[in-house]
């Protein structure tokens, strides 16, 4: 039997995501119990789901820390162990070719809004964090205090796309607005990029000729429902394994990745 692990959730919006692994657990789908839920918006509808299932939550808003942080320039009081240069080196979200000034001032920006994040989380120790719908991009901060092992992983995102191609806010969107003939979501363990990290799993499927973006995106919120319980419940089971991958292309050029092997299962 696979003990259950401890999963905590940060959302955004509905939480139709949250909703199906809610259900999962409380079904016994999935060896999992949630043990928090979080937002940077005040008004997710998923807020009062998690609520309505007796699961404690918390707010950290990212709008008003940022204004506030903005309006305080130079004398914002940053997180303790925030150091800049080591964030900016190893951030992927912005292009090198970026403005550095403001680089910077997004990365310190997002800084203080993570402390806020770990500070709500650290009442609610988990396994496994889950972003379900959760629409801000998290930094090297952040993530570090949360991967604490290098080899063990432990964010995970869903994304309304077949991952690399399409990342972004609007995955299905633009699927559909690019012609594809096949849609898909993702579930992915979160590295310092967007929406870049090894692949967990994926699910694809048809766009046809009459197909509107609503039906694209209510099709492809189907397979998430059902994705993103599955991938929770390979991480409870110990199954997920991050290696390193080197493959040497025509040419003599290297490339290496990240990727996630599926352990078989027992
Ligand atoms: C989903 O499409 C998910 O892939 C994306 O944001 C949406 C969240 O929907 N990251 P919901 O809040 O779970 O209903």
């Amino acid at each position: 039997m696979v003990s259950k692990i401890r999963v905590g959730a940060l959302i955004s919006g509905g939480g139709t995501n949250l909703q199906a692994i809610i259900d999962a657990a409380r079904g016994g789908a999935i060896a999992a119990d949630i043990v928090f839920v979080g937002s940077d918006n005040p008004d997710a509808y998923g807020l009062k789901r998690a609520r309505d299932s007796g699961i404690p939550t918390f707010v950290v808003d990212y709008r008003e820390v940022i204004r506030s942080f903005r309006q305080q320039a130079a004398a914002a009081q940053l997180p303790g162990d925030f150091r800049l240069d080591e964030v900016r080196a190893k951030q992927a979200l912005r292009s090198r070719d970026a403005d550095p000034e403001k680089v910077d001032a997004f990365l310190a920006g997002r800084a203080v809004a993570e402390a806020l994040l770990l500070e709500a989380m650290a009442a609610h120790p988990f396994d496994l964090l889950v972003l379900a719908g959760f629409m801000r991009n998290l930094t090297p901060y952040f993530i570090d205090r949360v991967n604490t092992d290098r080899t063990q992983p432990r964010i995970m995102n869903i994304h309304p796309a077949l991952l690399p191609a399409f990342a972004g806010t609007d995955g299905y969107g633009d699927t559909f607005r690019y012609g594809c003939k096949v849609g898909g979501c993702t579930v992915h363990f979160v590295d310092y990029g967007e929406d870049s990290g090894p692949i967990i799993g994926q699910r694809a499927f048809p766009i046809r000729e009459d197909d509107t973006l609503e039906d694209v995106r209510r099709r492809g919120l189907e397979q998430e429902w059902q994705l993103y319980p599955e991938c929770i419940q390979l991480f409870a089971e110990g199954r997920l394994k991050t290696v390193r991958m080197t493959h040497e292309l025509p040419g003599g050029k290297v490339c290496e990745r990240t990727v996630v092997n599926i352990l078989p299962k027992g």
